[in-house]
């Protein structure tokens, strides 16, 4: 997964600007923010551009990975506009634009220099620069979407945010502990204000998740030479962790199994870690068994199981 092309140009282009010392010393800078569970903010050209180049492409990979979800659950047409909430350079919106291409786009986002990024790639967008939190009532918009914002913006944001949603919200957090149990409270509080589940859980049950088990997914980034050079290590991707949940307004047909986990390939068998609406649990499934291994052959963490 990677960015758009042009995207990926830009942040090129504005790094070659700020130069490389610059940019690997707010890199890190960022980094450490948010291995400390911080925000990220862009408070200057560089830290904006370590953002742009080092953490936007893995925002952009979580959030197309999710609103597949949403896209394959609720088809194309019944999104006609989304709104994403902290949006800040417009991973998510561009994403949005991905999958629901006729959709029309509104962005709020109170941090100056990153709207201005945001534009620049989303030209047709409505940006409403502020604070969130300040906004009386949200425009409402068919689909709502909060992506690594709202550890940033506090428990209330995410009612204000569901009375906005016509159709479906979608919240993407990190996929780390912390993350997860955010992730967890919003799926607790909209089940119980009449949402209905979409992804990623098979029924709208207590989550089974306790302990020291937290539910999260992996997207592959593609890391471009710039990306490598500035977080270091060989490898061309790296996989983003994320939790997040998607409720919708009208009840949706959901899969009988998630995959929570990568599955375990032994010869003859696929061992597949999922999630049910009767809890967690294990499949095996045996080459004898034709053609539910083919589809568990194929099946990788994070997807939905019809019949297996
Ligand atoms: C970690 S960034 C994520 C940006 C983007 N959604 C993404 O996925 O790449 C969080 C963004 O939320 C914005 N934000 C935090 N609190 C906000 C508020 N009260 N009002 C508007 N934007 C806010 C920050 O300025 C920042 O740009």
């Amino acid at each position: 997964m990677q960015l758009p092309d042009g995207v990926r140009r830009s942040i090129e282009e504005r790094a070659e600007a700020v130069g490389f010392p610059e940019l690997a010393r707010a890199a890190a800078a960022l980094s450490g923010a948010y291995r400390a569970g911080g925000a990220a903010r862009a408070t200057d050209v560089e830290g904006l551009t370590a953002y742009l180049a080092t953490r936007m492409p893995a925002t952009y990979a979580a959030a197309h990975a999710v609103l597949a979800e949403v896209r394959r659950a609720l088809g194309e047409r019944s999104v006609g506009s989304a709104l994403d909430i902290g949006a800040g350079s417009g991973a998510a919106a561009l994403a949005a634009r991905q999958w629901f291409p006729n959709a029309s786009l509104t962005l709020i986002e109170r941090d100056a220099r990153m709207a201005a990024a945001a534009r620049e790639w989303l030209p047709d967008a409505a940006l409403l620069e502020g604070d969130v939190t300040r906004m009386e009532e949200l425009p409402p918009h068919d689909l709502v979407i909060a992506a690594y914002s709202l550890g940033e913006l506090g428990s209330a944001a995410w009612m204000r945010m569901w009375r906005a949603a016509r159709v479906s919200l979608v919240a993407i957090e990190p996929g780390t502990p912390r993350g997860f149990a955010l992730i967890r409270k919003v799926r607790g509080d909209l089940l119980a204000a009449g949402g209905h589940m979409l992804a990623p859980c098979p029924g709208a049950m207590e989550c089974p998740m306790a302990g020291s088990d937290w539910c999260h997914f992996a997207a592959r980034v593609e890391r471009s030479s710039l990306h490598r050079k500035l977080k270091g290590g060989a490898l061309g991707y790296e996989d983003e962790k994320y939790s997040y949940v998607a409720l919708a307004r009208e009840p949706a047909a959901l899969p009988e199994a998630r995959i929570v986990r990568h599955p375990q390939h032994r010869p003859g068998l696929v061992v597949l870690e999922v999630c049910t609406a009767q809890g967690l649990g294990q499949r095996q499934v045996r080459k004898r068994d034709r053609e539910r291994f083919r589809e568990a052959r194929q099946a990788g963490w994070g997807d939905a199981l019809g019949g297996i």
